[in-house]
């Protein structure tokens, strides 16, 4: 697969087989997840790894108690409160992209780091989907614990991944917002 390839057919999967991602797999995609770019080459990244159903379980739960009292649409309350129901749907592996406190703009490398994690799994043919509901509970000092992120590291990405039933068809995008486009003018 090109990367452009790769680019235009990564989609957001959310519906995975039970098959889980070998460990030598989960090593390549953080080794390309490293690959990226960071502000003053701080590379400020570390990753949890999860391929335990219990813990996933538990911080799905965790979430959904943290959401409770939030103001949401009767739409996504349904969603998040079925029995049954994970944030991390039926993933089998989820891998958090932490920030550690060094260099200028830690969350943001870690962001460049998780699309390569994301693009060259597409490349293996997993699927992934970035799971922002789960920011909250992964900022809940047990739930680091638990994860072993140290107190002062941010859970800035967190990506589930496993073997997709399907890949989504790859859906449109709005034209892009061009604010402007200055060139100058040639003598
Ligand atoms: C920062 C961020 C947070 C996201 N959080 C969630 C989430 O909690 N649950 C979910 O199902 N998808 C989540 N997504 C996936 C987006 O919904 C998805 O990327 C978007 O709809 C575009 O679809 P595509 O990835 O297939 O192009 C998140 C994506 C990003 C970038």
């Amino acid at each position: 697969m090109t990367t452009q390839e790769a680019i235009y057919s990564r989609r957001a999967v959310r519906d995975f087989k039970d098959e889980l991602i070998p460990e030598s797999i989960l090593h390549d995609l953080i080794d390309a997840a490293i690959q990226a770019p960071s502000a003053i080459n701080a590379q400020p990244w570390a990753f949890v790894v999860v391929q335990d159903k219990a813990i996933l379980d538990h911080i799905s739960r965790r979430t959904r108690d943290l959401m409770e009292a939030q103001p949401m649409s009767e739409e996504l309350r349904a969603k998040v409160f079925k029995p049954g129901w994970s944030i991390f749907y039926n993933a089998t592996t989820l891998i958090v992209v932490c920030a550690r406190p060094e260099g200028s703009h830690p969350e943001w490398d870690c962001c460049l780091a998780a699309e390569n994690l994301l693009l060259a799994a597409r490349d293996m043919a997993i699927g992934g989907c970035i799971i922002g509901f789960a920011w909250a509970a992964l900022a809940l000092p047990d739930v680091k614990e638990l994860l072993g992120i140290p107190e002062s590291y941010d859970a800035v990405m967190p990506i589930i991944l496993g073997y997709p039933r399907e890949f989504p068809a790859p859906t449109g995008r709005r034209s892009p917002e061009i604010l402007s486009w200055k060139v100058a003018a040639r003598a």
